[in-house]
């Protein structure tokens, strides 16, 4: 069986999370459901990155220890990925103790190894972002300096123990100039060569701090605390159990070269995921992922989320409003991963009326009530196309279903709904041309029994691509059509005789049409 590892980045509870984080986590959530749909053997990871100043800071500020924060913020996160309805193998925490030791034994491994040496760090730090920055990659605005997400930095000389990765920047320019499936969209990777990489721009990374304590205490000196970053990137392996008495995930889903590994990131942290990550990996002689997918922001109309313009974006209104088919569906479909995308209230009433309520629900209510009207609320026995629109309407089935496919196997979920609505359309096309009240007026019994099976299989393909999205939906439709779990199955499409005699219950409407 084939195998499939998939990540969300692990997210700062430091507060609430808002409609971008949502985003990661479904979009990530959904590579590993349709990955699960053809078949793979999947493992899906998410959690919370739970060290560093911005959360011992926040933590001050509310009067509570940091573990109180994160403690209380995870579970957050956690509760609202429940309610979205995003089902994972692994949610880790870092920390967790297991992680932590981690963390600790690979940081003391690259230090024997020699490729972590004591300096010192004299710069400039956004604590929100938990990066460094000098007087160059800095923005000057009077005499303050910005980091490029324009938050103010703190000045800093600090002792610190610092990553060779300079000596990886040819390394790393090569890794991605000969591996154009690596970054996703391609476009990032060379921005990642130009800004960062290129004229041996890579500068050695200083990877502890000791001017908070709120995080992993190096073995080898207990003032200095693990960067941030550096304990973060490696959840991605710890959570497999690498450096733990149980490593067989961590064989199973990095080791074995039959595993697909895919991170999947926002774009502002893809020099993380696609120049020191993969150093790091290097480093420790591990293999590489083989995609990291990074996608672009949810905008307002107002502009970037951010708590002082007051435009962040709460996932549960949005859920308690329309339901948490509708919220996943639309961030599913119209969050680009390329671009930045707005979001407006505007703009997802008229998808959930325009998709769900008018395309997908209307066609399960139009399917039942033709066979209520024409066929005593059965489904008839399948007996081969006839009319020209039967046969070309099975041969799209069948092309529907090997794209559709391909889609999945190459992550594009994008695509992948783009095609399920134009396969919808032509269901619809298919219904009007069809004429199926003439079938009936001129007592043409074949024609109709073979249009109501064909029209049954037809809706039946949409709900099995579309199950990993449209939870509910899903449920209520099996449950009117009266289908069997397995007959979902995509292997089992094309066998259109599985809903042979199915009595179809009554029909009752899936979405309802929200009037704007
Ligand atoms: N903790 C780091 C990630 C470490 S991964 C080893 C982090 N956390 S975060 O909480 O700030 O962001 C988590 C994810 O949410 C990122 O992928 C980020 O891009 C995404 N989003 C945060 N705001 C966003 C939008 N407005 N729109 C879409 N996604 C954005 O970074």
């Amino acid at each position: 069986m084939k195998k499939f590892y998939v990540t969300t980045p692990i997210f700062y509870p430091s507060g609430k999370p808002h409609l971008g984080h949502a985003f990661s986590a479904l979009y990530a959530s959904l590579l590993a459901e349709y990955k699960r749909l053809l078949g793979y053997d999947v493992y899906f990871a998410t959690g919370t990155d739970e060290h560093g100043q911005k959360i011992e800071e926040t933590a001050k500020s509310k009067n509570i220890t940091p573990q109180e924060l994160v403690d209380n913020n995870s579970d957050v996160f956690k509760k609202l990925w429940n309610k979205m309805g995003i089902r994972y193998d692994y949610f880790i925490r870092t920390t967790n103790s297991c992680h932590k030791k981690a963390v600790q034994e690979t940081f003391d491994f690259l230090l024997k190894k020699g490729f972590i040496y004591l300096g010192n760090w004299r710069g400039l730090y956004c604590i929100s972002c938990e990066e460094n920055y000098t007087e160059n990659s800095a923005i000057k605005k009077d005499s303050e300096f910005f980091c490029e997400h324009g938050h103010k930095l703190v000045s800093k000389n600090e002792e610190s123990y610092f990553l060779k990765i300079k000596s990886f920047n040819e390394w790393i320019i090569n890794m991605l100039s000969n591996n154009k499936d690596f970054i996703y969209p391609h476009n990032r990777s060379k921005e990642l060569i130009n800004n960062f990489l290129s004229d041996g721009k890579l500068e050695d990374l200083s990877i502890t701090r000791t001017t908070f304590e709120w995080g992993i205490k190096t073995l080898v000196n207990s003032k200095h605390v693990i960067y941030v970053w550096l304990d973060a990137l490696l959840n991605y392996i710890t959570l497999l159990g690498y450096k733990s008495d149980d490593d067989s995930n961590f064989k199973k889903y990095w080791i074995s070269d039959d595993c697909e590994k895919v991170h999947l990131i926002g774009k502002e942290i893809t020099r993380f995921h696609c120049i020191y990550w993969p150093i790091i990996l290097k480093m420790l002689d591990l293999p590489l992922p083989n995609k990291i997918i990074s996608h672009g922001w949810i905008i307002t109309n107002t502009g970037k989320m951010s708590k002082s313009l007051g435009n962040v974006i709460d996932p549960t209104d949005i859920i308690d409003n329309y339901g948490k088919d509708a919220f996943r569906y639309f961030l599913a479909k119209e969050i680009s991963i390329k671009d930045d995308s707005v979001y407006s209230d505007d703009k997802f009433i008229t998808t959930f009326n325009t998709d769900l309520a008018n395309n997908y629900g209307n066609l399960i209510n139009r399917t039942i009530g033709m066979l209520k009207k024409y066929n005593n609320n059965i489904v008839p026995k399948y007996n081969g196309p006839i009319t020209y629109n039967d046969f070309l309407i099975v041969k799209t089935q069948n092309e529907f279903l090997s794209k559709a496919k391909e889609l999945i196997d190459d992550l594009n979920i994008k695509d992948l709904i783009d095609l399920i609505c134009d396969f919808e359309n032509k269901i619809n096309n298919y219904i009007e041309q069809s004429k199926p009240w003439d079938f009936l007026k001129n007592n043409m019994k074949q024609n109709l029994d073979s249009f109501l099976s064909i029209l049954v299989n037809l809706i039946r393909t949409t709900i099995a691509f579309l199950k990993p999205i449209l939870i509910d939906a899903t449920e209520l439709a099996i449950q009117q059509l009266n289908f069997d779990k397995e007959i979902l199955l995509i292997d089992s499409l094309k066998d259109f005789s599985k809903v042979d005699n199915i009595t179809v219950n009554e029909a009752k409407p899936i979405f309802v049409r929200i009037s704007q």
